[in-house]
């Protein structure tokens, strides 16, 4: 399984690509907001992001018409190589995604929650679909189940072009596990999941017991 960085905030993204770990990253409106974004920047916030990840990187569209998707995914297409437009789960979305990956722009449909939104997203020539688990729980249902029916679902079929599963909305180690398990192509997380993913106390303790010893050997 893969990892992108779920995250607009430069600094991080710089600090998990110096780790060697990630294969791209995912950005959404709320959090290019968090960083206190504003609009005259936003294109230049994507070309940096471009610029340090080695992978595609997915810049969402603000429209609900499907003109109005074409045209700012036409523009995010220009930005960089790497660019993915992210398009949420709906017919004007569908739409869109039909007319920009005819043109051989790569779409990540985004908000997918089930596994027959992701066939559809699928059959309109999505590159990438990002079913959301953390939502699911946060409604009390299991994201997890709902994930490993979209990869089942979509593993039935030829859709003629690749498809890659994005495990999204991806909130602790644990979700990780579940996604690489069920077999999602690509996990997005937060920079705090990934933090926790290489974290382990017994890590930490055989670690401090190993530099212990050293300083033994150091002093005798
Ligand atoms: C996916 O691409 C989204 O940016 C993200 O994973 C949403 O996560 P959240 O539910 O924690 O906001």
């Amino acid at each position: 399984m893969k990892f992108f960085l779920d995250t607009a905030n430069i600094a991080e993204i710089e600090e998990a690509a110096s780790w060697g770990v990630i294969s791209g990253v995912t950005t959404n409106p709320t959090l290019y907001a968090r960083e206190g974004g504003n609009l005259a920047e936003f294109h230049n916030h994507i070309k940096r992001i471009c610029a340090i990840v080695d992978g595609p990187v997915s810049a969402e569209t603000v429209g609900l018409k499907r003109d109005e998707i074409i045209r700012e995914g036409l523009e995010l297409a220009e930005l960089a190589p790497n660019v993915v437009v992210k398009v949420p789960t709906m017919p004007e979305g569908l739409a869109a995604t039909k007319a920009l990956s005819d043109k051989g722009i790569k779409v990540n449909m985004t908000l997918c929650f089930t596994a027959p939104q992701a066939l559809l997203a699928a059959r309109s020539g999505a590159a990438y679909i990002s079913p959301f688990v953390g939502r699911f729980d946060d409604i009390s249902e299991d994201g997890i189940d709902h994930l490993a029916n979209v990869v089942q679902a979509l593993s039935n079929y030829d859709f003629g072009h690749d498809v890659e599963v994005i495990a999204a909305s991806v909130r602790h180690p644990q979700h990780v596990l579940a996604a690489s398990l069920i077999g999602a192509d690509i996990a997005t997380v937060p920079m705090s999941t990934l933090a926790k993913c290489v974290k382990h106390p017994l890590t930490d303790r055989g670690l401090k017991a190993f530099l212990d010893d050293w300083e033994k050997v150091k002093n005798s």
